[in-house]
């Protein structure tokens, strides 16, 4: 059956769809009219205060004029640009967001194994060891009854030597699978061949799959043959006058000098990079994938 329906989204706000399917979703004795389709927004790392003024300022705004259900951060870098703190993950959900992935900063903070532990929604990459804090994947169930899965992933290639994302990601899917189709996959690396490789290796088994951690855009945002939206880099939300988001002078000091100095964020010349993403709720195919970049370059 097609036609049009009128309904209220996650913020309560009247829509009109052209098209409506109507099919029941888990538990059984609950129905609903769903729009086939969910809007995902991806916000690439949040740097420090600037990234984080960026999203207090224009997500609510953009949920509005994208229409969009569901959101995913960034935020190992919320924290002056190492690691993220509970205010700004506090901060992060009121303002809109469902859940929050990490990297390899992701417990630069030392009190942050606690904060790990005590929110559901704020993962960390699943192929850290065993015993870390925290979890790596989390399934997140919206008021219309859509379950998202989000797992966060870390490469291997030029960082710290952790576990095989490829042979973790199996498992986590086959538990998000459990309960969904639609799967929203971070991999969080620096190779471009890496997180390649990974979306190829994902594509017609994970819904979106974006490259973070680079803090530069890449201009590859795609759709794959069996229906697995992809991206290399996200690129950051923060401060492009600087070198990923610090201090330029700084970072150009290190390279002349060879020896360390204190890295601090930049300030200037804000953006926000994300990615939208349109899937289908029944089969977690990807059908319409875009970046988002403002201001331009
Ligand atoms: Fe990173």
């Amino acid at each position: 059956m097609s036609g049009a329906v009128l309904f209220l989204n996650e913020t309560n706000r009247c829509i009109v769809r052209q098209s409506f399917v109507y099919f029941s979703i888990q538990p059984p004795n609950r129905k609903y009219f769903v729009n086939p389709t969910l809007h995902i927004l991806f916000i690439g790392d949040i740097i420090g205060v600037p990234g984080m003024e960026m999203v207090s300022n224009f997500l609510k705004g953009l949920v509005e004029k994208h229409k969009i259900d569901f959101v995913v951060a960034n935020g190992e870098n919320a924290a002056d640009g190492k690691g993220i703190e509970e205010n700004q993950v506090k901060q992060l959900f009121e303002l809109g967001v469902h859940v929050i992935t990490g990297g390899n900063h992701t417990f630069d903070r030392w009190d942050m194994k606690k904060v790990y532990s005590s929110f559901k929604h704020l993962i960390r990459p699943l192929n850290f060891p065993k015993d870390v804090a925290g979890l790596g994947y989390t399934i997140y169930e919206l008021k219309s009854g859509v379950k998202v899965g989000v797992i966060n992933l870390q490469g291997r290639t030029y960082m710290q030597p952790i576990e095989d994302p490829f042979r973790a990601v199996e498992w986590a899917l086959s538990k998000v699978n459990e309960q969904t189709k639609i799967t929203f996959i971070d991999f969080h690396a620096e190779a471009t061949a890496e997180k390649m490789a990974m979306g190829w290796y994902l594509d017609g088994r994970a819904s979106v799959v974006v490259g973070t951690h680079t803090h530069t855009p890449t201009a590859d945002a795609r759709i794959l043959p069996r229906g697995t939206a992809y991206i290399t880099d996200v690129g950051m939300t923060g401060p492009y006058d600087s070198v990923l988001g610090m201090k330029k002078e700084i970072a150009i000091k290190r390279f002349l000098t060879q020896t360390p100095h204190k890295y601090e964020t930049a300030v200037n010349e804000v953006r926000f990079c994300g990615v939208l993403a349109e899937v289908e709720i029944e089969t977690g195919r990807c059908v319409k994938f875009e970046q988002l970049i403002f201001p331009s370059f």
